[in-house]
């Protein structure tokens, strides 16, 4: 099979990371991917946030834990996550996120890392502490979370998840 058409189908959600950062040129690899992703009219808005120092992915967690009122880490102990945020202005931002996000899952697997979409970031990112760090970061107000991508080295295998029969059709 073909290198790419082999990363797509193999790559898995992992739920269980190593602690060691993964280096810069991985993190770089992701994130050409999630820039190179296609938006709708060419509009290129979508900014990447990667966040690898741990007081800050610890509170992210946190955060992201807090919208599902629990307080288990919803990042699984990986030590790197990419927020994806699109501008709310413009009429494709989730799709246009939603390619990022997937584009960077896939690119971390060629690459050898595990990685997972965490989902809430728009509630994340709603919550006074989010806007806080929005602005700290540099990303105008419009913008609203679109996804986190965790990032690391896979620690246990990842469950697998055969797709079901039946969802295509060519007429
Ligand atoms: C929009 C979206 C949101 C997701 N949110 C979460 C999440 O918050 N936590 C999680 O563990 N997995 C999350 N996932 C991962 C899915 O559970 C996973 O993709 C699905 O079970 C299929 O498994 P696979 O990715 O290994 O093929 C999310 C996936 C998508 C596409």
């Amino acid at each position: 099979m073909n290198d790419t058409m082999n990363t797509l189908i193999t790559r898995r959600s992992v739920r269980s990371y190593k602690k060691e950062q993964i280096t810069t040129e991985e993190l770089d690899a992701v994130l050409a991917a999630g820039i190179w992703a296609p938006t709708g009219m060419n509009r290129q808005h979508t900014k990447l946030v990667a966040v690898t120092d741990p007081e800050t992915v610890s509170l992210l967690s946190k955060m992201n834990a807090a919208v599902m009122g629990t307080a288990n880490d919803p990042f699984y102990g990986a030590p790197c996550v990419v927020i994806v945020f699109g501008d709310s202005n413009v009429y494709t931002y989730v799709e246009d996120g939603s390619l990022a996000m997937g584009n960077m899952m896939n690119a971390a697997h060629a690459v050898g890392l595990g990685s997972c979409w965490i989902h809430r970031a728009k509630e994340m990112f709603e919550s006074e502490e989010g806007k806080a760090l929005m602005a700290e970061w540099g990303i105008p107000e419009s913008y609203k979370g679109v996804g986190n991508c965790i990032l690391g080295y896979i620690d246990a295998p990842a469950a697998e998840r055969p797709r079901i029969e039946g969802r295509t059709l060519i007429i």
